[in-house]
């Protein structure tokens, strides 16, 4: 709700009299006047902006926390499941999956009109021990992939509108990453899993998810390259999802390096897991100060204005990974805390949420 304040004006005049050297001195009594504060302080963060905004969602937070619900509600048009859309979680046992989280989210984003990201079809992490722990042969595995992006396609048909269907294949160096999947079914799978995938929903549009695409040109070329391939082979891929889990130290360089080489794929582009960390050296202790918030707004605004200069017909958004500082992964990830998203522990606004309305203006 747009709040109003209430001040108290006193106005002193001074004023000159006909004759001259007198100066009579006016005081009109208090006056009363209100203000409407400027409209930044009641915006929604994705009317503001010339594409749509997510932020992934942790399913526990969005059930028992009205603040979490409201401000996700309020200020993003499109949503990502943090964890509930992965494997592990929806799919516990080899005979068993388990919806309910995952339904949750779809079924709040579809009664409040934000579109669904789906991640992730296929992963090296998050997988159930009777996955990690499969014995079958080279059927019985490509069995398991397809059955498992077939299920969870259908499954959200029609209300998944588009997906991570394999996340981080590659290394930093450019090389295939020795994950379970290519250990037991060859590097070529990756392409069978947009396959299946589109068979499951044909109007499904599918990305490539990665990270540490700003700082590595050999991924990049590897990703180019992957993209070709599926290209000249008629496989089905309309997307590229560059995660951007970025420090504030980030060059705008490396940045824009990302940004081209996305655009130059010519698919939709997704700025799929942003968040910017500020304690680079994982200090512990360390206090997120107002340098520090100011420092991590220009990366924000940068990343933003980065990605508009996109094409508008590849710009499939930007999405935070989730909401405010405390919910955030890296603290976990990294063993020291942080602050890396555009809402502070409270779902206070920081500098970064006006940073990145203003980056893409
Ligand atoms: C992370 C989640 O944020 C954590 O809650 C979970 O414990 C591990 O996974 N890249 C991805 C995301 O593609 O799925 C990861 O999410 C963060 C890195």
């Amino acid at each position: 709700m747009r709040s109003t304040y209430i001040v108290f004006l006193f106005f002193i005049f001074t004023l000159g009299c006909s004759k001259k050297n007198d100066i009579v001195t006016v005081v009109i009594p208090p006056t009363l006047v209100i203000v409407t504060p400027p409209v930044v302080l009641d915006t929604n963060l994705y009317k503001m902006m010339p594409f749509p905004m997510g932020a992934s969602i942790n399913v526990s937070l969005l059930k028992n926390s009205s603040i979490y619900n409201g401000l996700v509600t309020k200020e993003f048009n499109s949503v990502t499941a943090e964890n509930a859309m992965k494997f592990g979680a929806l799919h516990p046992s080899e005979n068993t999956y388990n919806w309910v989280d995952a339904d949750y989210i779809v079924s709040y984003a579809i009664s409040n009109n934000k579109r669904i990201h789906g991640h992730t079809l296929n992963w090296y992490k998050s997988l159930p021990s009777w996955v990690t722990a499969f014995s079958g042969d080279s059927i019985a595995w490509e069995s398991l992939l397809k059955s498992h992006i077939q299920n969870v396609v259908a499954h959200f048909k029609g209300k998944v509108a588009s997906w991570d269907v394999v996340n981080e294949y590659f290394n930093s160096d450019g090389t295939v990453r020795n994950s379970i999947w290519v250990t037991k079914l060859g590097q070529d799978y990756i392409a069978r899993c947009f396959q299946y995938a589109h068979q499951a929903d044909p109007d499904a549009l599918l990305f490539y998810n990665d990270f540490g695409q700003e700082s590595s040109p050999a991924k990049r070329n590897a990703i180019s390259n992957l993209i070709n391939s599926f290209q000249t082979r008629g496989i089905p891929i309309q997307g590229i999802g560059m995660q951007f889990h970025i420090n504030f130290n980030q060059t705008e360089a490396n940045i824009m390096a990302a940004i081209n080489f996305a655009k130059g794929t010519g698919l939709k582009v997704h700025i799929s897991e942003l968040d910017i960390a500020v304690n680079v050296a994982k200090i512990q202790g360390l206090v997120f100060t107002s340098a520090m918030a100011s420092q991590q707004a220009e990366m924000y605004r940068s990343v933003v204005k980065a990605y508009n200069s996109i094409p508008k017909s590849q710009q499939f958004g930007i999405t935070t990974w989730n909401v405010g500082d405390a919910d955030s992964w890296i603290p976990a990830f990294q063993g020291a805390p942080d602050w890396p998203l555009p809402f502070d522990i409270n779902y206070i606004r920081k500098p970064a949420y006006k940073a990145i309305i203003e980056g893409a203006k």
